[in-house]
């Protein structure tokens, strides 16, 4: 089959910021203990208790943006717990994610050296559900002053001098369904008292994030946009790919071909989403002040057989890839509309990047497909028309993205095609190819890789060949490819 992509290499777009590819690290299951902190004492490397392995490796795709604490963990947290002499910190029931003990033992200053480690900027998630006024205002003054108030000094004492200057603020995660089961209306005036009292400290100005809707809820998006638009900076949508309804969700590695294609029919639905909200924030904020941010997403299947069903641990194959794939193609095109974006989740819980088990770690599909689009981030969107044979009325065969930086541009193609190679033609106007080269992520849609075989899915050397001006790419079924492009 003969595909063309069609990129107007001539007019740059606006940047894509690196936010587009950011994370979200939750305490459930092995996310946060075994999978990013082991702590000092433990017999597995580790810096300051942050694995050093999986730290490596998430440096390694630039991680630029870490959500944290949760989740529904979030509106159960509270901050104070998580500060001070580790020896005295509150052990909490942790009832959203199998009732295990939560020791506290990974909290503010911990998080705060994870992303330092990592590299990345820290977006905090505030507990709205079950916490105070008070408590909230007090860890933005916690976190972000610089002056000797008692808050802050507390900090000072903690072991950090200088204010970790924060600035993703989330206010609340669900609040309506695990964060308070509230109407609208009443989250829409919880917002607006809960962020007066979140300060800005010094020159850092928050940027206030507020409860969006899950998936087609068009009203919560209405009212929040219509009663708080003008006390926030971003409003979040959460929207998870479950192939069937949540009791048949099905395994992550063992699935039919139509489960397949169900899965990738249902994460393509990001796009009508994204565009059905933007088009309700339009009326409110016809300037475009306010961000949609879509930080959780990702596949989530049935957990793997044998583990606990709270802790939400499960395999990743090509299938996976793909999603991540034309969802980060999708991302792409929103470049000016959306704010952080964060797959769920980083490791060990749903659509991670890497997977542990004692001192093992293996990188998954996905991580790979983060890999290959990591060189969009901050290029200049470029516009893109992909001309391929539809794989049915709703899907595509070939999806596609572009940016360029200086003389360099980066296409990412995703050819969803189970059987069918996508050969395809990179048509650039306004600019000629003159060289190219190929970045490939394939296999059987079923492939994963495992602590016994973690190199089954891997990135290899792409077909591509530059002639005319053009370039002509290969795609074997079922994969993702980055095509980097010298433009002259
Ligand atoms: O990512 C798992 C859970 O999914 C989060 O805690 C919650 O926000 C969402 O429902």
């Amino acid at each position: 089959m003969q595909h063309i992509v069609h990129i107007h290499a001539g007019t740059e777009g606006p940047v894509i910021p690196s936010w587009l590819y950011g994370q979200f690290s939750e305490h459930l299951g092995r996310c946060i203990y075994n999978g990013l902190y082991v702590g000092e004492d433990s017999p597995i490397p580790n810096v300051n208790g942050m694995r050093s392995d999986v730290v490596q490796a998430l440096r390694h795709i630039q991680v630029p943006v870490l959500r944290w604490p949760g989740g529904c963990f979030a509106d159960e947290y509270h901050w104070r717990d998580g500060v001070g002499p580790k020896e005295k910190r509150r052990r909490m029931v942790n009832t959203n994610w199998g009732g295990v003990v939560e020791d506290n033992s990974f909290g503010t200053h911990e998080f705060m050296e994870l992303c330092r480690q990592i590299g990345c900027e820290p977006y905090i998630n505030a507990n709205v559900g079950s916490g105070t006024v008070q408590e909230m205002a007090e860890w933005v003054e916690y976190l972000n002053s610089g002056s000797d108030s008692t808050v802050a000094m507390q900090r000072v004492q903690n072991g950090h001098a200088e204010p970790f200057n924060v600035r993703l603020f989330g206010v609340g995660n669900e609040n309506w369904g695990c964060g308070g089961n509230m109407t609208p209306e009443y989250y829409a005036d919880q917002f607006r008292k809960y962020q007066t009292y979140c300060r800005n400290y010094g020159d850092n100005k928050l940027f206030r994030i507020a409860c969006g809707p899950s998936d087609a809820s068009w009203k919560w998006t209405e009212v929040l946009m219509q009663q708080a638009a003008r006390y926030m900076d971003g409003l979040s949508l959460h929207y998870y790919t479950v192939p069937g309804p949540w009791d048949q969700k099905g395994s992550a590695t063992e699935f039919t071909t139509e489960k397949y294609y169900e899965t990738l029919r249902k994460s393509l639905v990001m796009q009508d989403l994204i565009r059905g909200h933007l088009a309700i924030m339009d009326q409110y904020d016809p300037e475009h002040r306010v961000k949609l941010l879509v930080d959780e997403w990702g596949c989530w299947f049935d957990v793997e057989p044998g583990t606990n069903p709270g802790f939400l641990y499960q395999q990743n194959t090509m299938r996976d890839a793909m999603v991540a794939g034309l969802t980060l193609n999708i991302f792409n095109h929103y470049a000016d509309r959306l704010g952080p974006c964060c797959i769920a989740q980083m490791v060990n819980v749903l659509q991670a990047m890497v997977l542990t088990e004692g001192d093992r770690m293996v990188l998954t599909p996905t991580y790979h497909v983060f890999d290959l689009f990591r060189h969009h981030m901050e290029g200049h969107l470029l516009e893109s028309h992909v001309f391929s044979e539809r794989l049915t009325a709703s899907m595509p065969t070939v999806t596609a993205s572009a940016s360029v930086k200086g003389d360099v541009i980066t296409v990412t193609l995703t050819n969803l095609s189970d059987t069918e190679e996508a050969d395809t033609v990179l048509d650039f106007f306004g600019r000629e190819a003159g060289g190219a080269e190929g970045r490939l992520l394939s296999g059987d849609i079923h492939a994963f890789n495992s602590f016994e075989c973690p190199d089954r899915v891997v990135i290899r050397p792409g077909e591509v060949k530059a002639a005319d001006g053009k370039v002509r790419v290969h795609m074997p079924a079922c994969s993702v490819m980055e095509v980097t492009v010298h433009a002259l």
